[in-house]
């Protein structure tokens, strides 16, 4: 008696593991799944970007509306770093990641589509 209800006992608890450890691979198996998609997406707007001609003129009016108040009208530095020789610093696929993926707080991420970062690099290209 005392034996068989053990195992019952044995078999519930190997049911209750089983059923949390199909859960938390579901889980992690969805995580994965949208870390990779979004990888992707990543990839591809640098991909995009790289392959487009940007516009100086273009880029810096951009610049004067989102940049200034913190790197300054002439890009010399204010809360934000003078970003002169940022290029020589920084490669373009990490001059895009830095703007479209606020990885240094207070900088915002911005949200920008693949032309406008190409005109805003074509720009940063001429702080020398
Ligand atoms: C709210 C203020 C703010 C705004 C707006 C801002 N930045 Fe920044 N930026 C910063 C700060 C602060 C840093 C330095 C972060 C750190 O400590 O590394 C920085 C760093 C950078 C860097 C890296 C500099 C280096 O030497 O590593 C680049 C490139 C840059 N910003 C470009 C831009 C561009 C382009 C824009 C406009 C689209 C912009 N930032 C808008 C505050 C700002």
């Amino acid at each position: 008696m005392t034996t068989s209800s053990s195992s019952a006992a044995e078999k519930n608890s190997l049911i209750l593991f089983l059923r949390k450890f199909f859960i938390v691979s579901l889980i992690s198996l969805i995580f994965a799944v949208f870390f990779y998609l979004n990888k992707g997406e990543k990839s591809n707007f640098i991909i995009k970007t790289l392959e487009l001609n940007g516009s100086v003129k273009e880029g810096y009016s951009l610049f004067k509306m989102n940049c200034v108040g913190c790197h300054g009208i002439t890009a010399r530095g204010l809360v934000g770093p003078d970003l002169h020789s940022i290029t020589q610093r920084l490669n373009d696929k990490e001059i895009i990641k830095q703007v479209t993926e606020g990885l240094t707080p207070p900088m915002p991420s911005f949200e920008i589509d693949p032309q406008n970062m190409a005109n805003l690099l074509q720009y940063l290209n001429t702080l020398k």
